[in-house]
């Protein structure tokens, strides 16, 4: 697939949720390179250092911040040209008779609870305009048609959903011009993946940035790795 791409993002404005280091840090800094002006969200706006972010307060499970956030950008800007769910958390490894509510619960609630709501909050904003865009930051353990077992019940089932959101977001607003994906970054080197991971965040980042930039008409509804389809 060849879809039109903008090369330049100069003009548009991107919100980027988990923004302060890994996968997220580099589509934040990917964006702002071309040209974007991008909002970096973090828990705590001290971890991020970089000039050419606009940083802001961001707790994906803090529903009031992320309105406010969205208040913010609405009065700083007049607009959302693209929102990237990327924050998240790895959750419980145990198999699901072992793991705990509560990680069951902060998993759940940070990976999908908080892409839904922000999703939910950016929409009035990302709909002013033809071609606003959503990526979703998923990932290969969610997909439905790989092969689930081997621990991390709630992520697995986290990011499944996160698919099913995209699908959602598509299907109820693709007629209105939204563009909305997923992306599997790979198995990626940071806090997360940890340090066998053979991919740099800036490999794993490579395909939501791209996402990122689609134009309007480009395909939406799909999940992608390294610029492909893959199946859900
Ligand atoms: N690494 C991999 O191999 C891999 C593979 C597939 C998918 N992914 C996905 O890629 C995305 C980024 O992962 P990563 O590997 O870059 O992870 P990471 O290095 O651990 O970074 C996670 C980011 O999410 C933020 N975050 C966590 N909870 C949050 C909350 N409640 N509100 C706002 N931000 C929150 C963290 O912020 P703080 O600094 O405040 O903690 C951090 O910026 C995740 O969605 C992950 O599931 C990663």
């Amino acid at each position: 697939m060849d879809p039109d791409l903008y090369d330049d993002l100069a003009g548009q404005v991107a919100l980027v949720t988990g923004a302060t280091l890994g996968i997220g840090r580099e589509i934040a800094s990917g964006l702002a390179d071309r040209g974007a002006t991008v909002y970096a969200g973090a828990r705590d706006r001290s971890d991020l250092a970089a000039e050419e972010w606009r940083p802001i307060e961001l707790d994906v499970t803090d529903q009031e911040g992320i309105e406010a956030a969205i208040d913010r950008i609405r009065e700083e800007t007049g607009r959302l040209d693209v929102l990237v769910n990327n924050a998240g958390i790895g959750g419980p490894s145990d198999s699901l008779d072992e793991a705990s509510v509560e990680s069951i619960d902060a998993t759940l609630e940070t990976n999908l609870r908080g892409s839904v709501l922000l999703a939910r909050a950016a929409l009035p904003l990302l709909l002013e305009r033809e071609g606003g865009r959503v990526v979703n930051v998923s990932s290969g353990m969610g997909a439905l048609t790989e092969a689930m077992g081997g621990g991390s019940p709630a992520y697995r089932i986290s990011k499944a959903g996160l698919n099913g959101l995209t699908v959602y977001l598509q299907g109820e607003y693709g007629d209105r011009g939204l563009v909305a994906n997923a992306a599997s970054p790979g198995w990626v080197s940071t806090d997360m993946g940890g340090t066998e991971a053979p991919r740099s965040p800036a490999e794993g980042a490579d395909t939501p940035i791209w996402l990122a930039r689609f134009a309007p008409g480009s395909p939406g509804g799909r999940f992608w790795r390294d610029r492909e389809v893959i199946d859900w």
